[in-house]
């Protein structure tokens, strides 16, 4: 794909990886709609000649109304990364919760309303437009690692999992049509919300446990978009961006 003049959306934009991917494409040239329930942070887009739209993009209502208006603003949509999501952690069982200890399933569904059902209707909007207007476009979900499966994140390796599953499906349901979809897992990204996530003895050990004994960068993360997008042989499959972790 040729990114100068893309049209693009990305959600989750609003900070950390979501953004850099934003300010990222619109540095190739993209035109891009940023997409994010922090309506303030995406205002602070405005500046890089960016459209923001505060929005749920969970909500059907609202992701379809956003992507109506992109439309009508390009008259296509070439690519969508779909980056909002949460991170959270929580342990099957706890011993030593005297209230009852079983995983939480209000951090269950919101795990997998942020992380999973966010992907799925951004995708179905994207693509119904992406097939009326026969653009040969791409969908690009940011998983996680996690969806290896980790201990004490059942809800978000569960979502995360789907995630990479939601691209494996829509390769295989579009690609008849030159769309293609894949997903990209990074490992740990320096970022607030992944030193909000965790202790930092915690994250030194995973930090140990990865081959390159650092974090990855939302940059990289960025660039492996970057990469995804030009290449139009590449459908079908989770590229792992995690410095060599061993879960
Ligand atoms: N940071 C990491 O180390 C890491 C590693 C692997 C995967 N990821 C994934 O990469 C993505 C970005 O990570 P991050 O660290 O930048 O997270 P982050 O929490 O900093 O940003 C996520 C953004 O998504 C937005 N969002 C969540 N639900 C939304 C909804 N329903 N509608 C609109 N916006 C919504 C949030 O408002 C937030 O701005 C996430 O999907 C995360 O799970 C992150």
């Amino acid at each position: 794909m040729e990114l100068d003049g893309a049209v693009v959306i990305v959600t989750g934009a609003a900070q950390n990886i979501g953004r850099c991917i934003a300010l990222t494409l619109a540095g190739a040239g993209c035109k891009v709609a940023a997409l994010d329930l922090n309506g303030e942070l995406l205002n602070t887009l405005v500046a890089e000649r960016i459209t923001v739209f505060a929005c749920d993009v969970a909500d059907a209502d609202q992701a379809s109304t956003v992507v109506d208006t992109v439309m009508q603003a390009h008259g296509r949509i070439d690519m969508l990364v779909n980056a909002a999501g949460w991170i959270c952690s929580a342990p099957l069982y706890n011993l030593l919760d005297r209230t009852g200890g079983r995983h939480d399933l209000g951090l269950w569904e919101k795990a997998l309303r942020l992380n999973l059902t966010t992907a799925l209707v951004m995708g179905a909007c994207v693509a119904e437009k992406m097939i009326r207007r026969r653009t040969r476009g791409v969908i690009i979900n940011i998983s996680s690692v996690a969806a290896r499966g980790n201990a004490g994140q059942s809800a978000y390796a569960a979502a995360k999992a789907g995630s990479n599953a939601l691209a494996l499906s829509w390769a295989k349901e579009l690609g008849g049509l030159g769309i293609r979809a894949l997903a990209i897992a990074p490992g740990f990204i320096d970022t607030s919300s992944t030193h909000a996530a965790m202790s930092q003895e915690r994250l030194r050990d995973w930090v140990g446990r990865t081959a390159l004994r650092r974090l990855g960068t939302p940059e990289q993360v960025a660039q492996c978009v970057i990469f995804a997008a030009e290449n139009d042989y590449l459908t079908g499959t989770v590229i792992e961006l995690d410095g060599g972790l061993k879960l």
